[in-house]
């Protein structure tokens, strides 16, 4: 193995919850790859993530060894490269913990997804925002505007851990003394909490936690669902026909592009704004053939949406072909082992850093 000691640290991570399709591969596993060699890089499968919304335990089970076997089958070498389980290393729920010292409930309600997640619309917390109403201590018998109502109510089945999922982020990035976290730009506010609390312990307790950056990664972090084009592909939306899974069969998948949502002209041309549905699968397309997207807006001048969608479908079936030939080589228990191994790695540089925040907390 070559020395990596010089090399920035990346560190990221990937939820073994729904179904991974190819907006997560094109839109973070695949950049994962480009970088190993210049990083030293950390991919973790982020399993008490995945938990801060209910999960069937037998199909976590599975999606734990899933998400690292695509890790694998994506090109992610375990010889340059760590993959690791995040519950197998107890450093990052240590050190959430008391990380939860240091952040305050306002750092967290600031914060989108957990909001998403519990269905709070966006309207309803900038209308909340802007009146800066503070529901969690009104007045018995005040008038609580409708917007707070629902705010609330929403707000009060969310489990703590959901609450909490971006100090648990924190905790996974500032264990490694990363430099660099990649991540779509939906976990820009995330890695932006991150470097604020380690700021913070920093500033009270004195330098431990290096100061992260982010790194937004390419447009395919924006592979939009094929069904409602205006809004991202998701693992976890309700409509199969929404996403290509990286197990579909290359058939499936293909139907799946030849029903995708478009508009009613029948010029491709990237424009996101008119055209969602062309411009996404000029995207796919673009970013699984590597031709640019004038290059194909010139190639289908002409052509109508059908021929354009075959040859998408097409680039979607080799793709998927290739992959699952390399998915199905992978044998389980050599994902199992590598998995051991990077946790083997993972420990010794977590617990480091770990050790540091304890001793100057006293309680080492
Ligand atoms: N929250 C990230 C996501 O859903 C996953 C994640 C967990 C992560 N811990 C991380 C990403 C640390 C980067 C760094 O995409």
């Amino acid at each position: 193995m070559v020395s990596k000691i010089n090399k920035p640290r990346i560190f990221s991570g990937v939820q073994p919850s729904g179904n991974l399709h190819i907006g997560n591969y094109l839109g973070a596993i695949i950049q994962f790859v480009a970088l190993q060699d210049e990083y030293d890089c950390v991919f973790c499968v982020v399993d008490l993530h995945a938990i801060t919304v209910p999960q069937d335990p037998d199909s976590l089970r599975k999606r734990i060894i899933e998400v690292a076997r695509f890790f694998l089958a994506a090109g992610i070498d375990p010889a340059k490269s760590i993959i690791f389980q995040q519950s197998d290393v107890s450093a990052h729920a240590e050190l959430s913990w008391i990380l939860n010292t240091v952040a305050r409930m306002s750092d967290l309600n600031k914060m989108t997804q957990f909001k998403d997640k519990a269905g709070i619309s966006e309207d309803d917390s900038k209308f909340l925002e802007r009146m800066k109403v503070k529901i969690f201590d009104s007045p018995p018998g005040a008038t609580i505007p409708k917007a707070a109502k629902n705010f609330y109510e929403k707000a009060s089945n969310v489990s703590v851990g959901l609450f909490d999922y971006p100090v648990l982020m924190a905790a996974d990035i500032l264990l490694y003394d990363t430099e660099v976290v990649p991540v779509g730009d939906d976990q820009l506010q995330h890695v932006e909490l991150t470097r604020d609390l380690a700021k913070r312990f920093n500033h009270q307790f004195g330098e431990v936690f290096k100061i992260p950056e982010v790194k937004i990664l390419k447009s395919g972090a924006r592979i939009m669902a094929l069904d409602d084009p205006t809004k991202k592909m998701s693992k976890s939306a309700e409509s199969e026909n929404s996403r290509i899974e990286l197990l579909d069969s290359p058939e499936k998948a293909a139907k799946k592009i030849m029903r995708a949502t478009t508009d009613s002209d029948s010029i491709v041309k990237l424009d996101y704004k008119n055209k969602p549905g062309i411009s996404n699968l000029l995207t796919i397309h673009s970013l699984l053939s590597g031709k640019d997207i004038k290059e194909l807006e010139n190639e289908f001048a002409g052509k109508g949406y059908g021929d354009f969608k075959k040859a998408v479908a097409e680039e979607v079936k080799i793709f998927l072909t290739a992959f699952q030939a390399k998915y199905n080589k992978i044998d389980d228990n050599d994902v199992r082992r590598i998995l051991e191994d990077g946790a083997k790695r993972a420990e010794p540089i977590a617990k480091k850093t770990l050790q540091k925040v304890k001793e100057r907390i006293g309680i080492n």
